[in-house]
C-alpha cells in the first residue's frame, strides 16, 4: 500500500522537471513537441521511393516541392495548368499526416511562360491574378505556408525592390498586389510569406526587408511570415540569425527557416542554426532543402543537409546535432510558439475579429482604366490586434494600401 503513494509522489516533479521530448526518437517526434514544423524540400518521384519515403515520413511533419509549384512547372504555357505533381506530393504528405508548404507564386526565375506574355502593368497584373487565382484556388486548402513571394529584395546596401521582370512591367506595387491578390483567394486558409535569402541574419538587405514589413502592415497589406532561406555556408552565427529572428516576432511576423543547407558544415552549425530558432517562439518552421546530401541542388558532396547516400538514406552526424538541439528545447517558449501558431492566418488575432474592409480606388486609377472600382483587403475589424501572448498592436484605420489591383 505505501510504496505506490510514494512513486507517484517521487515520480510526479521527476517527469514535470524532465524536458519532456528527451524521449522523442525521430526529429519529428522531437519537433512536434517543440510546436515546430520540420521539413524537407523534395519531388513527386522521390516520394515514391520506399526507402526515401520512410524516412520522410519517419523524421519530418512538412514537405514543399524543391520545384514543381513554381509557376513555370504549374502554368506553362500561359492558361494551361498543371496540378498533378503537386498535388501527388500533398498526397504522400496528407496520408502522413505531414504539413505543406507551397513555393512559389512570384519570382524572377522558373518563370518562363509568365516572361513570354508580360509586357505591360495591364497584362503583368492580369497574368499575375490569374495564376494566384489558379494555382491558390486549387491548393489554398493543402498548403499551410505560401511563399508568395520570393527573392524580390535587391542586393547589396540599397534595400529596395529587385528589378525582375514582374516588377519592370507591373511597377513597384506588384508585390504588395500579389500579396492582397493571394489573400483574397487563399483566405485564411494558408500564411503569406515574403521568402528571401542572404537575409538570414542582420545585414542591410535583412534591414530592408523589416522596414518593407513595416510598410506592409502599415498600408494593410496582408503579409503573416517572412522566410529565411538559409542557404548558409560554414561557421552559422546563431546570435545573429536569433536577433534577425525576434525583429520580425516583433512585429507580429512568423518565420520560417525555408530552403536550409549549411556549406561543409559541422554538426556545431547545425546546433547553431536550430538553436537560433528554438529560442524565439516566432520561428516555426525549419526546412532542409533537399532530404540527404545526394538530392542537394548544390551538389551530392557539399556536406550540407542531415543526411547522405542514395537509397537507403545515411543519418549524418549532423542529424545527431538536430535531434540534440531539439531534445534541449526550453519548454517554456514551446508553449509561446503553439500559442503563436493558432492564429489564424491573415488575422494576427481571433478569427471572429476578421473582417473585410473596403479601401477606396487604388491610386493610379489611369493606368487602369475606369473599371476600377474598391476591393477587400482583410482587416481586423476592431483596428487592435491582440495575440496569445497579449501583446496589443494597433492599425489605424484610417491609412490604406497604395496598392494598385485589379478591379473585381
Ligand atoms: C532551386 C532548385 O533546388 C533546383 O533544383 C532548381 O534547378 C533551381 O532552383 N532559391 C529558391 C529555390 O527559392 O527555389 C531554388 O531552388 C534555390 C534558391
Amino acid at each position: 500500500m505505501f510504496p505506490r503513494p510514494l512513486f507517484i509522489f517521487l515520480s510526479l516533479p521527476l517527469f514535470a522537471g524532465t524536458a519532456w521530448s528527451q524521449t522523442a526518437a525521430t526529429l519529428r517526434s522531437a519537433a512536434d513537441a517543440a510546436g515546430l514544423n520540420i521539413g524537407i524540400a523534395t519531388n513527386s518521384f522521390n516520394v515514391t521511393n520506399a526507402s526515401y519515403a520512410a524516412v520522410a515520413k519517419a523524421q519530418f511533419n512538412l514537405v514543399v516541392c524543391e520545384n514543381e509549384m513554381k509557376f513555370e512547372s504549374t502554368e506553362k504555357p500561359i492558361g494551361k495548368f498543371n496540378y498533378k505533381p503537386g498535388d501527388d506530393v500533398y498526397n504522400f504528405a496528407s496520408a502522413n499526416n505531414m504539413k505543406m508548404r507551397g513555393h512559389n507564386f512570384v519570382w524572377g526565375g522558373q518563370s518562363i511562360s509568365a516572361m513570354a506574355v508580360v509586357t505591360n502593368r495591364m497584362n503583368g497584373l492580369s497574368t499575375l491574378r490569374n495564376h494566384i487565382d489558379s494555382v491558390g484556388g486549387h491548393f489554398k486548402t493543402k498548403i499551410l505556408e505560401w511563399d508568395v513571394l520570393n527573392e524580390i529584395t535587391n542586393d547589396g546596401v540599397n534595400g529596395g525592390l529587385k528589378g525582375i521582370f514582374w516588377m519592370k512591367a507591373i511597377g513597384d506595387d506588384y508585390a504588395d498586389s500579389a500579396l492582397v491578390m493571394s489573400r483574397r483567394v487563399i483566405g485564411t486558409n494558408g500564411y503569406l510569406y515574403s521568402n528571401d535569402y542572404g537575409a538570414d541574419g542582420v545585414n542591410p538587405k535583412s534591414t530592408a526587408i523589416v522596414a518593407m514589413a513595416k510598410k506592409w502592415q502599415t498600408n494593410h497589406v496582408p503579409i503573416d511570415g517572412i522566410g529565411f532561406q538559409c542557404h548558409l555556408t560554414s561557421p552559422v552565427n546563431k546570435a545573429d540569425i536569433s536577433t534577425n529572428i525576434k525583429r520580425f516576432g516583433d512585429l507580429g511576423l512568423r518565420v520560417s527557416l525555408t530552403e536550409i543547407d549549411i556549406k561543409d558544415a559541422t554538426p556545431a552549425d547545425w546546433t547553431a542554426l536550430m538553436g537560433a530558432c528554438l529560442e524565439n517562439f516566432n520561428c516555426v518552421s525549419f526546412v532542409t532543402w533537399g532530404l540527404s546530401d545526394a538530392n542537394s541542388w548544390i551538389g551530392s558532396s557539399c556536406g550540407c543537409l542531415l543526411y547522405n547516400g542514395g537509397t537507403p538514406t545515411v543519418k549524418t552526424n549532423m542529424y545527431q546535432a538536430v535531434m540534440d538541439a531539439l531534445k534541449a528545447a526550453d519548454p517554456t517558449i514551446a508553449a509561446k510558439r503553439k500559442a503563436f501558431t493558432i492564429i489564424p492566418a491573415g488575422s494576427l488575432g481571433p478569427t471572429a475579429a476578421l473582417s473585410y474592409f473596403t479601401r477606396p480606388a487604388a491610386h493610379r486609377v489611369g493606368a487602369l482604366g475606369s473599371a476600377n472600382s474598391p476591393v477587400p483587403v482583410f482587416l481586423n475589424g476592431s483596428g487592435t490586434l491582440v495575440d496569445p501572448l497579449g501583446r496589443v498592436k494597433t492599425i489605424a484605420p484610417s491609412a490604406f494600401p497604395a496598392v494598385d489591383i485589379l478591379p473585381r
